[in-house]
């Protein structure tokens, strides 16, 4: 039996999930993965559960990346399997179907980065630093960061940053979209909580929906892309709880949404 690397709390429609992994800036080790899978799987079958926010133990880092020592130690039929099961859980954690937040609380690096970027939305104390190391360990990023970071912020940043492999301040992901928020370090678990709250209440069909059109539509010209949200469009108009929002807006109360 493994540590208890990964921590859960559900209040109110909102899962919390912590790496519990301190002592090694929370570096992701096949445990810490193993475990995150298992976590966000229970998490995709849970119907309580509206949204999540993902965050690292202690002060310091939110996931300082990769475990470098069994990086060193892989054989090299070990290498596939290792990056591939980095990828489905940065694939499950993308197509969860519900929002995920990343609290970032600290060091955001290499797999840490790639994590955090697999995450709907991206929210970090002042303190944070993000980056993708791995070149300057004569490696690439492997859990999906040539490709997202790229998406994210467009080849010239990304590159920029991978190449370097220069981790950038709070402040300036905040500029370059990385993030959409940056809080005093004792204030950063409250923010992400009052944002998954907002979040938890929304209409969830609603919500997957949207994460499903932005990321499928990423991929297709727009006019196929514009088909696309036509559907999602079509079917969640078809859902009780568009009947509800636009009822409660009507009567002038809050929506209750149920998810169907
Ligand atoms: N893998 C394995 N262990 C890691 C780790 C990683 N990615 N990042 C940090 N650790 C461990 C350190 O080995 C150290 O363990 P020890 O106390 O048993 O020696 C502990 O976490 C604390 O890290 P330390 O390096 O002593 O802290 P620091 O404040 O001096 O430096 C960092 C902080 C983040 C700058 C530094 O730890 C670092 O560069 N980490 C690697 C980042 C990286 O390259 N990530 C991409 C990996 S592919």
């Amino acid at each position: 039996m493994s540590e208890p690397y990964v921590l859960n709390r559900l209040e109110n429609g909102v899962l919390h999930l912590t790496i519990n992994r301190e002592d090694k800036l929370n570096a992701l080790n096949r445990d810490v993965l193993a475990q995150l899978r298992e976590a966000f799987d229970e998490a995709a079958h849970t119907p309580e559960v509206r949204c999540v926010v993902l965050s690292g133990a202690g002060q310091r880092a939110f996931a300082a990346g990769a475990d470098i020592a069994e990086i060193r130690a892989l054989a090299q039929e070990e290498v596939q399997p290792f990056a591939q099961h980095g990828h489905h859980l940065m694939s499950e954690i993308e197509g969860l179907g519900k929002p995920v937040i990343a609290a970032i609380n600290g060091y955001a690096l290499g797999g840490g980065c790639e994590l955090a970027l697999a995450c709907t939305l991206r929210i970090a104390a002042t303190t944070a630093q993000i980056g993708l190391p791995e070149v300057s360990l004569g490696l690439i990023p492997g859990y999906g960061g040539t490709q997202r970071l790229s998406r994210l912020l467009g080849p010239g940043r990304a590159l920029h940053m991978m190449l370097t492999g220069r981790p950038i301040p709070a402040a300036q992901a905040l500029e370059w979209g990385l993030l959409t928020e940056v809080t005093e370090p004792d204030q950063l678990l409250a923010a992400a909580g009052k944002l998954a709250g907002q979040l938890a209440a929304s209409a969830p069909l609603a919500m997957q929906a949207i994460m499903a059109a932005v990321h499928q539509g990423a991929d297709l010209g727009l006019a196929r892309g514009l088909d696309l949200e036509q559907q999602y469009f079509a079917r969640v108009c078809e859902s009780a709880d568009m009947r509800e929002g636009t009822q409660a807006f009507l009567e002038k109360r809050k929506p209750a949404f149920k998810g169907c």
